[in-house]
């Protein structure tokens, strides 16, 4: 139904298959807000979530949606398993699908984990996130969740904010938004942009208020302080003071503004907690559209069954 195997990234993803997952989502979104939350799309498939990283949001959001679909899965956690031991992260794969298994939700520090792991397995392959690469499905999830508030993605102008260098979320959103059709401008401090970003067919600003000016939604992203050595911005105030969103930022700019943030969020850096709890954000929204656009991801990867058939 999709026309690749595996979702990797979205870099060169078919615009048609983004709008496909996520009309799906919208479906699978009425199953969430029924009070019996579950169908029987996945009955008799087996998905494994391997996460060699943190995570709160992308491993519930993926187990739930595994669940709400009648999948039988398992969650593998590196640090209780036999890499410890010194076994490889091939051979703990291979072992996993010996067992067979129908899918591999991934997410793991190194960029193109994702990827590598396709060449040794046959299984359905889900980034759930490598290093500073990808994140496909924050932002497919992103990308629904600005479908409902504004019906369309075509000429949306959507600034991204942040950590821009280290995180796999502004990639995966570049790619996706920008294949819908949405216009795009990032904007950090310097030291936090890759030069040449412009080449995505992103503008790029280093001033907030510019940024808010200009756009209908703006996602806020956090400093990754896990993924950078020292030294790239003098202090969190100075941070906050240039690119957090406040009360006060917004109220200098007298306009609707939609505010995302994918998690997790530091509060009083780069967004603040009267911001991040106002009618405006739509953080939640997000996390429930993460499950309805899993289980569209699961569903439209593994081939599953419709309540009809
Ligand atoms: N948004 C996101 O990826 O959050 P987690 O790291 O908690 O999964």
């Amino acid at each position: 139904m999709l026309q690749h195997k595996h979702l990797l990234g979205l870099e060169g993803y078919p615009s048609e298959d983004i709008q496909t997952i996520i009309d799906t989502a919208f479906g699978f979104r009425k199953v969430l807000e029924r009070p019996i939350k579950k169908v029987p799309s996945l009955q008799g498939k087996t998905v494994v979530n391997l996460f060699f990283e943190m995570s709160t949001r992308t491993r519930i959001s993926f187990e739930l949606a595994q669940k709400r679909m009648s999948a039988d899965t398992v969650s593998f956690s590196a640090a209780s398993s036999s890499l410890n031991k010194g076994e490889s992260f091939k051979d703990t794969v291979q072992n996993i699908e010996a067992m067979k298994i129908d899918a591999v939700i991934l997410r793991h520090p190194a960029s193109g984990a994702p990827l590598h792991l396709t060449k040794f397995v046959d299984a359905v392959v889900i980034n759930a996130g490598d290093g500073t690469h990808e994140h496909p499905t924050q932002a497919i999830l992103d990308m629904m969740s600005l479908q409902e508030q504004f019906n369309n993605l075509e000429g949306l102008k959507v600034g991204i904010i942040g950590d821009i260098s280290h995180s796999r979320v502004a990639l995966s959103n570049i790619f996706g938004l920008t294949t819908m059709g949405a216009d795009v401008m990032i904007c950090g401090p310097s030291t936090l942009i890759p030069p040449h970003i412009e080449k995505l067919g992103v503008k790029v600003s280093y001033d907030m208020d510019e940024v808010i000016d200009w756009a209908d939604a703006v996602n806020i992203l956090r400093i990754q302080l896990e993924r950078m050595g020292t030294g790239l911005y003098p202090s969190i105030r100075e941070y906050r003071e240039l690119f957090g969103l406040s009360v006060e930022r917004i109220k200098r700019h007298s306009k609707d503004l939609v505010v995302m943030h994918p998690g997790p969020m530091n509060r009083g850096t780069e967004i603040d907690s009267a911001v991040a709890d106002s009618d405006r954000a739509i953080i939640l929204d997000q996390v429930l559209n993460g499950v309805a656009s899993r289980m569209a991801i699961l569903y439209l990867l593994l081939g599953g069954k419709t309540e009809e058939n």
